[in-house]
């Protein structure tokens, strides 16, 4: 029998609590719901530990206000900061999230020394970078959730367009999650077949840059928040393929050295999810446009980390 795992929200906002609710339904593992607020994650867990015998899940939901309670988990989500209002980038969260995250990230390693860490919380790709800076963490224990939500965006906007399933499209969106981030067109696909096939260049075109200002047209629309069911789902599939050893090939945020060109720096490239977090990073050949356009979203990341560390 395997053991029962942990996994661990940090941030029980909107995202944090979706993604525990969707860990809950799933039942594949034991849930610790932290955030400072007093009352809200107890409050947040009780209510979906309520839920459990509706869904048949044998899931034990706990809340909490003190990081030890997350001891021995096998993955710890991080989701807490602030999240951005209209008019914000998630760049302008930069220094009040790298305060938050890095004071979490440090106390990880004596409570969960063997976790797979998963940063959600924005600017993601540098919250990531701090998150391993921190831990001490080999970098393989250390990824961003950014390419498999952008990526989803991506594959709901080309369905929509090309009258689709949902679940047929496949795309890989690479590079940071920013403005700058990268649509890979070459990698567009429902059921292998070229996106192409579908829709003409324009509408792809359309469409690429709807997916980089995805987050923003839903902060535009909420008025008061920012994006969670979609995160939460990508955060969930990311959980998943960790705790029950996928392989899953997915687009995510993980510390380069040398591949894409880039060395020393957290961006979004797919790689194999395992149970020992990111098993490979697979180097895709790019064409010479889409390289560059990757090239330009990692250097938006490099400014960000140096505006953290000249802070
Ligand atoms: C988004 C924010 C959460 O993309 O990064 O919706």
């Amino acid at each position: 029998m395997r053991e029962r795992q942990k996994v661990s929200v940090i941030g029980a906002g909107n995202v944090g609590a979706s993604l525990a609710q969707l860990l809950a339904q799933s039942g594949l593992c034991d849930i610790m719901l932290f955030d400072i607020a007093e009352g809200m994650p107890q409050g947040k867990a009780l209510d979906l530990a309520e839920a459990c015998p509706l869904w048949g899940s044998s899931s034990a939901v706990k809340g909490t206000n003190g990081l030890a309670d997350t001891k021995g988990s096998s993955v710890i989500v991080i989701t807490a900061g602030l999240a951005r209002k209209p008019g914000m980038s998630r760049d302008d969260l930069l220094l009040a999230n790298a305060r938050i995250v890095g004071g979490i990230a440090e106390k990880i390693p004596a409570l969960s020394p063997d976790a797979v860490i998963i940063a959600v919380t924005n600017p993601m790709d540098v919250m990531a970078q701090l998150v391993r800076e921190k831990t001490g963490f080999p970098s393989q224990r250390v990824v961003g959730m950014g390419g498999v939500l952008d990526s989803a965006r991506l594959r709901a906007f080309i369905a929509a367009e090309a009258g689709v399933a949902p679940g047929d499209v496949q795309a890989i969106v690479m590079g940071g999650h920013g403005n700058q981030m990268v649509p890979v067109e070459s990698l567009m696909t429902v059921k292998g077949i070229p996106a192409r096939s579908f829709l003409g260049g324009e509408k792809i075109q359309a469409i690429i840059g709807r997916t980089r200002n995805g987050g923003a047209e839903i902060v535009s629309l909420l008025k008061t928040g920012s994006a969670y069911y979609a995160p939460a789902a990508s955060g969930f599939e990311m959980v998943k393929a960790v705790l029950l050893d996928e392989k899953k090939v997915l687009p995510c945020a993980v510390y380069l050295e040398g591949q894409y060109g880039a060395s020393g720096v957290y961006a979004g490239v797919p790689v194999v999810l395992g149970k020992a977090g990111v098993e490979k990073i697979i180097e895709v050949p790019l064409l010479p446009e889409e390289a560059a356009a990757f090239d330009r979203s990692v250097s938006a990341v490099r400014s960000l980390l140096s505006k953290l560390k000249n802070n």
